[in-house]
């Protein structure tokens, strides 16, 4: 991966601002509650026994999805970026690599890179929210798909790297464009130290946005150079992008139901990383309705590899329906998603996010629900997590809110997962998900650190791949009929 990429994985903190979600107020005490007033009684609430919080979907505003595209592929809502002066040098170096472009734009940027013209004029290149939020699949960018491939971990280097670049160019450089670059490169070195997961293929979202808001004053928006809260740890708490056509179904935002209220405004945090007002913030804000249309409308993937049997996958769908669908919805015409979010005690699976590690203090949604973000939405994360929509589960390989577990096949059956593992190249169809080689060592055995980052290891403080054991009693003919069903969603 270039320089160039770095900066463009860079830019993607903007996105992330959107995207993290954050400690509970009272971490323990409150776990098991859930509570009525959490959207109990909400209409589509599954029939059957009551296993999780249901979340009601509150009133959103309007918006054009076909708006919606051309503001995520072309929109300023990243604030900032390289000058765009810079992006034929990049080019001819080679540095763009051989990235395919956006489906349905006009542009030849690699699909992860937009352009557009920031507040002081210049024109610039920046990541978009494509660079977590699609992914190429057998050479075609699927739109919506969850990034697996981005490693963050040697980025804090990379960023020295590049501001020692940039300084370079001061004088050679228009003084608006270099004024715009350093900007941008002085962004970057603030968030660097506090995004680099321990594993590549996890998202830093969480900690990115906090440590944003931690430099931002929340009702002017002005950036400050020192940080005016206590700053994450720089241990990351790890997610797994997550699909975006789960939206069309989805009453929160987030694995821990987190994001309520006005959900495009919610994710409009996405802008925290370059825009240092309100008034910017709330032009942008007013097209963020369009982008939330167009993520609810779009509709997964179908399983590409053909080979389902009818037959086993009918069976599948009734072990399903028996075992499965009271949390996670039925699928098909009259199909039902409960939206609901289940006690992290419940569905046992990796605590640290849940009940709120201290990268998620309370003064982080303090900030949001002080903020112009505050205004519409608001952050209420609970001690568990969404029991999601599996819609196009094939292409959200690895699975867990931090992708602990490489197929459904493990997930499924808690007795298969790998305690350290890498991933290989190519898909598997018959376990679904990543082809991943079992190993004997984990972090602690490895010294070389990329190397370390290639292996996914579950000992670790927020990677665990425990729980969800509701496939552990499952024959196997039960579990590979419930595979089949799963590849037709
Ligand atoms: C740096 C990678 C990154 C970028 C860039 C990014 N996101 Fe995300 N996004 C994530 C991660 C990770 C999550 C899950 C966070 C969580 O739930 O804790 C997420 C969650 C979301 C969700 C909620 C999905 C769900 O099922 O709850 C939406 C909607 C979303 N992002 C939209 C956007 C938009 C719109 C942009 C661009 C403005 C964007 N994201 C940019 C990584 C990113
Ligand atoms: C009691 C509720 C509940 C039951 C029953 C349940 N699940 Fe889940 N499931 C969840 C929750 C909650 C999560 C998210 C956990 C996390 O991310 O840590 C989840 C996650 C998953 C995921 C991973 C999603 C992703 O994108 O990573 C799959 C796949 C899945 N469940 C399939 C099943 C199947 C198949 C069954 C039936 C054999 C089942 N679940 C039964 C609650 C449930």
């Amino acid at each position: 991966m270039g320089l160039w990429r770095g900066v463009a994985v860079a830019v993607a903190v903007i996105g992330a601002a959107a995207c993290g979600d954050y400690e509970r107020a009272a971490p323990a005490a409150d776990v098991g509650g859930g509570g009525p007033a959490d959207g109990v009684g909400a209409e589509d609430v599954a029939p059957g026994p009551i296993v999780g919080t249901a979340v009601a979907r509150e009133a959103q505003r309007p918006g054009n999805a076909a708006n919606g595209f051309a503001v995520l592929a072309s929109g300023d809502y990243v604030g900032c970026g390289v000058p765009a002066a810079l992006a034929p040098v990049a080019q001819s170096a080679g540095l763009f690599g051989d990235w395919p472009p956006l489906p349905g734009r006009e542009e030849a940027l690699p699909y992860f890179l937009s352009r557009f013209t920031v507040q002081s004029g210049v024109e610039v290149v920046g990541p978009n929210c494509f660079t977590c939020h699609a992914n190429v699949i057998d050479g075609e960018v699927v739109i919506g798909a969850p990034a697996t491939d981005l490693d963050y971990g040697g980025f804090a280097g990379q960023i020295d790297a590049f501001r020692g670049q940039v300084a370079a160019l001061e004088g050679v450089l228009e003084p608006e464009s270099y004024a715009e670059l350093s900007r941008f490169a002085e962004r970057m070195g603030a968030v660097a130290p506090y995004v680099q997961p321990a594993v590549a293929g996890v998202s830093p979202a969480d900690n990115l946005a906090a440590i944003l808001f931690a430099h931002r004053d929340p009702v002017t928006m002005a950036w400050s150079e020192e940080p005016l809260l206590e700053p994450p740890p720089t241990a990351v708490v790890p997610v797994d992008v997550p699909p975006w056509w789960r939206m069309g179904k989805k009453a929160s935002l987030f694995y821990t139901a987190a994001g309520r209220g006005d959900l495009a405004r919610a994710m409009m945090g996405a802008s925290t990383l370059c825009v240092d007002d309100v008034a910017e913030a709330r032009r942008m804000d007013a097209a963020f309705p369009d982008v939330l249309a167009y993520l609810e409308a779009l509709e997964a993937p179908p399983w590409p590899y053909g080979g389902v049997d009818e037959a086993e996958a009918a069976a599948g769908e009734a072990v399903f329906e028996a075992e499965c669908a009271d949390c996670h919805g039925t699928y098909g015409a009259g199909g039902r998603y409960p939206n609901v979010w289940i006690d992290v005690d419940e569905v046992g699976t990796d605590a640290t996010l849940a009940v709120g590690a201290s990268n998620f203090a309370q003064r982080f949604v303090d900030w949001f629900n002080g903020s112009f973000f505050g205004e519409l939405a608001r952050l209420e994360p609970q001690a568990g997590y969404v029991a999601p929509p599996l819609d196009g589960i094939w292409a959200t390989a690895p699975f867990l809110h931090n992708g602990s577990v490489p197929t459904l096949r493990a997930l499924l059956d808690s007795r298969e997962r790998p305690k350290y593992w890498r991933r290989q190249a190519g898909y598997d169809e018959a376990a679904v998900g990543f082809r991943f080689e079992a190993l004997e060592v984990g972090h602690a055995g490895i010294a070389n650190p990329s190397a370390r980052r290639r292996i996914y290891d579950t000992t670790l403080v927020g990677y665990g791949a425990g729980g969800h054991r509701y496939g552990d009693d499952l024959t196997d003919a039960e579990r590979d009929a419930v595979i089949a069903y799963l590849k037709t969603l």
